[in-house]
């Protein structure tokens, strides 16, 4: 199977055994965990064998250890593992990640039921399953704040995704578990193997139930000790392994010289408090470090200012979901934003212009009732699909939520200049020094451009909303519909449209051309309900302007190696879609965590990507 294909959850048969169901997966012929007492085993073989208990508590402040495990299955590892980092986690800011690749997940009530034997598990169960993600290929980050704890869960098959992993911090401890090399030889092949040494460093350890030859070989060819301590219970042995470093290499590991990591509380300045910086700011306060927003006017005053944005992605071919950015930060979003009271479920009906076909395909594709072909209340002539899962956000109550965060602080200042230094940055106005911060990530729109150095262009695009009383016939408050343009409820009795869209201008006025167009969009969809709209001359609105990428990707990332000052801008038409997804990349690239998404995307994202490639000059020698 290849990792863009779409994903086909578990096919399990359950066997009662000593009053104990067991989950038999039917594609593998092997069980998830041991009929004698799957849990204890797991600790035996993958906490004690990867020394957990003893490195989780000596963890340092801010110090950030990851785990990764070939075969998510029922999560039993992970939820062990999350157990005893309840029982051990010292009392700092540092924090556990999980990392797991999965090709045949568990359906959801599968997981339920496969979990529910875990009477002592259960709370941790019951947070896991509210986070489960749907089965489409791909990262899929799951958040604990309040425990540090964090997973991603990779859908996809381990031939194909550990290749494609990026490497922005080497993993400290390996479960290889993945069924028998026997009955699934595919998890245990070289090139498996060789990424999962890819993604390590000197200091990763790796444990597993399974000591056979390829495993060991392909470990020994590493240079990677193995030992080979008693097994849980009746087993005679298991694998235990260490890589150390070689004994005449005193030179530091590649990877800690690419990423030397500050493990401490740091002080990040954010410019520009749009929903690109607020997020990023929210990233950073996470994890605790100190976050300071800087905006010119206020916050908000740029285009993420409407008074409600849509969660509305144009989703992709099934087999291309796991490097598809608008389909991932749709899946990210939606996980992201509910934790908020500024987010609104609701379910959109999306209706097609052109290629009708290839969207009503969709409903074929992803999993049954995110995409179906039921509608919303109004009807339409035009074909058309109901996305189930989708939402709205209200920027200025989501701004006051962030702005609540106690390691938050929001600033008015013009920033005009940027100072780097070797170990922090300077912040300028046109007047003083106002600030100096250990990183800096500039989030003004087009504006970023300012303060670097060949920054790669932004189209603006001007574009404005309307909104309008509907009280002769408002939408239930969960729905809304996409056609082009938008609608949905503002609140009880007004409607919000959207949006004209202008290529190349920058002029910010309302204007009742904009609402005409407006109007327009929804009378060609919806030619009974529209008629029924006030007047447009009575129509209220917000103009500003979108900050396009030449080749539609956000610019995510640093200008320079190296550097202490990232950028995120470039969002276009779907800011709010892209910003909680690529500020969790950002942070994973500025302070050396796992990154949730593949190598590939990562690359598409670099705001680099547009510098040409100099050719050296030839020397030149000046003629005798
Ligand atoms: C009409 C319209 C409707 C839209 N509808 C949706 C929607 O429904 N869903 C969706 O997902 N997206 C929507 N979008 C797109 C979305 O609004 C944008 O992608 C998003 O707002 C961009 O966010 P940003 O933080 O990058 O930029 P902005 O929101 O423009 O923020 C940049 C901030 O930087 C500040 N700044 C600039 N320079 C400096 C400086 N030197 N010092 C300090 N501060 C500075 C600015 O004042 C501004 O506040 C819409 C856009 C428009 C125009
Ligand atoms: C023994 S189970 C894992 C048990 C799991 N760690 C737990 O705690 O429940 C092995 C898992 O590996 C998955 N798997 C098998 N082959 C795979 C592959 N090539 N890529 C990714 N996952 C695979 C199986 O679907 C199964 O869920």
């Amino acid at each position: 199977m290849n990792v863009s294909n779409r994903i086909q959850t578990a096919e399990l048969d359950w066997e009662l055994i000593d009053g104990i169901e067991v989950p038999i997966s039917k594609q593998f012929g092997d069980v998830y965990f041991s009929k004698d007492n799957g849990l204890l085993e797991t600790r035996h073989v993958f906490l004690n064998g990867n020394d957990l208990s003893e490195r989780l508590t000596n963890l340092k402040d801010f110090e950030y250890f990851s785990v990764g495990e070939t075969g998510f299955g029922t999560g039993l590892n992970i939820l062990a593992l999350w157990q005893l980092w309840q029982q051990v986690r010292p009392d700092n800011q540092s924090h556990l990640h999980a990392i797991s690749v999965e090709k045949f997940p568990l359906s959801k009530a599968d997981l339920i039921r496969a979990l529910n034997v875990w009477d002592e598990l259960k709370p941790l169960a019951d947070q896991l399953i509210e986070q489960y993600p749907l089965p489409i290929a791909g990262c899929h980050r799951l958040t604990f704040p309040n425990e540090r704890f964090s997973i991603d869960l990779w859908l996809g098959d381990a031939q194909e995704i550990f290749p494609s992993m990026a490497k922005t911090k080497a993993v400290n401890a390996w479960f290889l578990d993945g069924f028998a090399p026997s009955c699934n030889p595919d998890m245990w092949e070289q090139n498996v193997l060789n990424n999962i040494v890819r993604l390590s460093d000197y200091g990763s350890t790796f444990s597993s139930f399974s000591v056979a030859g390829v495993l060991k070989r392909g470990l020994k060819a590493h240079g990677i000790s193995i030992s080979r301590p008693r097994g849980f219970r009746h087993k005679r042995e298991m694998l235990k392994a260490i890589w150390h470093p070689p004994q005449s290499d005193d030179e530091p590991s590649q990877l800690d010289q690419v990423y030397s990591l500050d493990e401490e509380q740091q002080r990040i300045a954010i410019i520009g408090a749009g929903i690109a910086g607020l997020t990023t700011a929210w990233a950073f306060a996470a994890r605790g470090h100190q976050v300071t927003l800087y905006e010119q006017t206020e916050a908000l005053s740029g285009a993420s200012g409407n008074p409600l944005a849509l969660l509305n992605p144009k989703l992709c071919p099934i087999e291309q979901s796991h490097e598809h950015l608008m389909t991932l930060s749709w899946q990210h979003a939606l996980n992201f934003y509910k934790n908020f009271q500024a987010f609104r479920s609701l379910q959109i009906q999306q209706i097609a212009l052109k290629n009708a076909d290839e969207l009503l395909d969709l409903v074929n594709q992803y999993p049954a009732d995110v995409v179906t072909n039921t509608t919303n209340s109004l009807e339409t002539a035009n074909s058309s699909v109901l996305l189930t899962e989708a939402g709205s956000v209200s920027p200025h109550q989501l701004r006051n939520e962030i702005l609540q965060h106690p390691l938050i602080d929001l600033k008015i200042a013009n920033i005009t200049a940027l100072v780097s230094f070797e170990n922090r940055v300077q912040l300028q106005t046109d007047y003083e020094v106002i600030a100096e911060a250990d990183h800096v990530v500039v989030c003004c729109a087009r504006e970023s451009a300012a303060l670097f150095e060949n920054y790669p262009q932004l189209k603006p695009i001007r574009g404005q909303v309307s909104w309008v009383d509907n009280t002769f016939a408002p939408l239930p408050l969960n729905e809304a519909y996409s056609y082009g343009g938008y609608c949905m409820q503002l609140d009880a009795s007004q409607m919000i449209l959207g949006a004209s869209f202008y290529p190349n201008r920058e002029d910010q006025d309302v204007l009742l051309d904009d609402h005409v167009h407006n109007f327009e969009l929804i009378h060609s969809v919806f030619p009974e309900y529209a008629q029924q709209l006030p007047s447009t001359s009575t129509w209220q609105g917000r103009a500003s302007i979108r900050a396009q990428s030449l080749d539609y990707f956000p610019l995510l990332g640093k200008m320079q190696e190296n550097s202490r000052v990232a950028t995120f801008a470039g969002l276009g038409s779907k800011g709010f879609l892209f910003a909680p997804l690529c500020s969790e990349i950002l942070v994973a690239q500025m302070l050396g965590e796992a990154c949730p998404v593949t190598d590939r995307l990562l690359q598409k994202l670099n705001p680099q990507r547009f510098q040409k490639k100099v050719k050296p000059k030839k020397p030149y020698f000046k003629p005798q």
